[in-house]
């Protein structure tokens, strides 16, 4: 089974049962400050889960685009994807646990000419919450499976499959995406990948395993559904969402009872097509094919390989280093190209989502120069991605040219980079005049040229070796470790400390900053002219960010302007309320918005009396005159063709 069908069959699944089919939201979300990327199908129907009203109803189903870079080292492996398409079906306060597990089960197991994809019930397992001081134990799903088949592992014989399991929050609880909201229990389906093997007995020659063993209280080491061993791969996450996460850390009953799932696109396929991972699959075959044509390592490539005496040892390691790097090429540009491509219009630069986008982008450049690929070459990869998945994503076909020009400049910029970073390089070495004895500081040393210049350490030895220092490796890679420890401990606290405070939290604070966003993005048009439009959006609880093109810097008089008449729509207390309506009678009052990524026939607007009419899911004060006062702090350049506006708000309060 293709891709396509995957798509098309889960789609059409949920459709019999009543759902509602809408499109992916962007993969930057929007007024969304505590992640840079959509990173679950949950992260823009936040508001609806909130109690929101759908446009289109109550029972959705969709395929998100989600990117998670928190997974980047484990890119290379044979489930992990940075990019990758979540299939969902939600529930908003409709239907709960019963449905949700019933329609996974049916929909998993059905054969083929049922709706279904037909998998193995004998090879499926599932996992349950165990319940903790914040939750009870989920018992009301688990006996959900238990009428369908499945049995507690506690009260199993030794030779059943089909078994449920409970564990703790860290691997049954999902959410809030960010640091409060939406959240609750899960219950996640997994596959056997060995059905060959007797139940409880693990795969075989995973070399990492017996490091990180997760052992399950009372099983005696005995495989399971979470174990490390990768025997079983996870497949979908039913995700209960019936609770609040406030800021004090106390989890509060919804007024709504949510179902949100997530099924993966590219391990689903994979499983489905018998591949041993996703990248044999048809989304990412091609990609593959022309990296391998590509690289063509010489002598000098392999030179680093040389210290490995053994010769059977060195060819094995040769090949898996190349099958990763092969694998982390596709795997970046594939993410890369899908950030270009979006609504948004992300570039790589120094922050945020562009530095998520350049570190990918030039990851793949520095793997494809280990592969011994010469010139430029992200481009030519970035057009099959385009070509993949071109039908399915159009938007990648309407940003082509941008996404094309975008990696040829970057892989240059990369270029000149390497350049003043190679001599910097020698010059750091030369004056201090290192001796030939690596010390902890040279480890130091190199790992600021590793992260200033994004040099590979192979480089930066081999770089030495060529002027003629003779390198202790050992020594060398222990210090040079030690320091990218350090950097790392570093740099996590900092990104704890920018995602702490205010959130995208549904606080009254935020919801003012909302509604000030969309009196701006008017007043906005109304000064500078109606082709000005947002390009990002983000709210704390102390502040409003707001991207917009326009080609020039504001003038004072022009950034007093817009402040005056946004200020005087908050004097006019102007309604907020919402309609729902089509997308075509949206066009015609008006609407400012996205149109081209929707689809669907239904758009929720927000209208602040007679003078903004935008497209929005909410949530927004009931009247402007709750924002008091709106106050501009800054207008700035934030890329090429791009300004940005920071903005604060002095409310009434209710
Ligand atoms: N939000 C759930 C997940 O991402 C479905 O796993």
């Amino acid at each position: 089974m293709k891709a396509n069908d995957l798509r098309r069959r889960f789609i059409d699944f949920f459709v019999s049962k009543g759902h509602a089919e809408i499109g992916s939201s962007s993969l930057i979300p929007e007024n969304d400050p505590t992640v840079l990327f959509t990173t679950a199908g949950m992260h823009p129907l936040v508001p609806y889960l909130m109690g929101e009203e759908h446009p289109s109803g109550k029972r959705l189903v969709d395929v998100q685009k989600c990117i998670r870079t928190d997974d980047i080292d484990e890119v290379g492996d044979p489930t992990h994807c940075t990019f990758f398409e979540m299939l969902g079906n939600w529930s908003l306060g409709d239907y709960f646990k019963k449905e949700a597990i019933q329609w996974s089960y049916e929909f998993l197991t059905n054969p083929l000419e049922k709706g279904g994809i037909g998998l193995d019930p004998k090879r499926l397992m599932v996992t349950c919450f165990a319940g903790d001081s914040d939750a009870p134990r989920d018992d009301e799903a688990a006996d959900i499976w238990e009428t369908l088949g499945f049995k507690r592992y506690d009260k199993a014989s030794p030779e059943d499959r089909g078994l449920i399991f409970f564990y703790e929050k860290k691997k049954n609880w999902w959410g809030p995406a960010g640091q409060t909201g939406p959240c609750g229990p899960d219950t996640e389906m997994f596959y056997d990948t060995c059905p060959e093997l007797a139940p409880g007995e693990h795969k075989k020659g995973s070399s990492e395993f017996s490091q990180k063993k997760y052992e399950l209280p009372g099983w005696g080491g005995k495989c399971h559904a979470n174990c490390e061993c990768g025997r079983f791969v996870e497949i979908w996450n039913d995700v209960f969402m019936q609770y609040n996460k406030q800021a004090d850390g106390s989890y509060v009953p919804l007024k709504q009872q949510n179902v949100d799932t997530g099924m993966g696109l590219e391990r689903v396929t994979a499983i489905l097509q018998g591949m041993p991972s996703h990248y044999e699959t048809e989304l990412f075959a091609p990609l593959v094919e022309k990296i391998k044509e590509l690289a063509k390592p010489t002598e000098a490539d392999l030179a680093r390989y040389a210290s490995i005496a053994d010769e059977e040892l060195r060819k094995k390691t040769i090949e898996l280093d190349t099958e990763r790097s092969l694998r982390i090429i596709a795997d970046h540009i594939r993410a890369a190209t899908f950030i270009m491509g979006d609504a948004w219009s992300v570039s790589p630069s120094n922050t945020d989502q562009g530095y998520i986008l350049r570190r990918l982008i030039r990851r793949a450049i520095r793997h494809g120069k280990m592969l011994g690929i010469s010139g430029n070459f992200t481009d030519v990869l970035g057009q099959i991605v385009i070509d993949i998945y071109g039908e399915v994503y159009p938007e990648l076909k309407r940003n082509q040219e941008r996404i094309i020009a975008e990696y040829k400049r970057e892989e240059e910029k990369f270029q000149l980079t390497i350049e003043v970073g190679l001599r910097e390089l020698r010059k750091i070495w030369n004056e201090e005049n290192c001796k030939k004895e690596f010390t902890v500081v040279d480890g130091a040393k190199a790992f600021y040229i590793y992260e200033t210049y994004g040099f590979p350490i192979e480089m930066i030895t081999e770089e030495l070796k060529k002027i003629g220092y003779e390198i202790d490796q050992v020594k060398f890679m222990e210090s040079f470790d030690k320091a990218m420890k350090d950097h790392q401990e570093k740099s996590r606290a900092g990104s704890e400390q920018k995602f702490a405070g205010g959130l995208a939290d549904h606080s009254f604070e935020c919801t003012m900053l909302h509604t000030a966003t969309h009196l701006l993005h008017k007043a906005l048009k109304v000064v500078l002219g109606d082709d000005v439009n947002q390009k990002g959006s983000n709210i704390t609880a102390e502040r409003l960010r707001f991207d917009f093109n326009y080609p020039q810097k504001m003038t004072p008089e022009q950034v007093k302007q817009t402040e005056d008449i946004v200020n005087e729509q908050i004097q006019r207390d102007l309604p907020v309320s919402y309609e729902i309506v089509t997308v075509e009678e949206a066009k015609q009052k008006g609407a400012i918005g996205l149109f081209e990524d929707r689809y669907g026939d239904k758009v929720k607007v927000y209208k602040m009396g007679d003078f903004s009419y935008e497209i929005c899911g909410g949530p927004h004060v009931e009247h402007t005159g709750q924002l008091q006062k709106f106050k501009i702090k800054k207008e700035e350049a934030c890329s090429a063709g791009i300004r940005r506006i920071k903005a604060v708000v002095v409310g009434a309060g209710m």
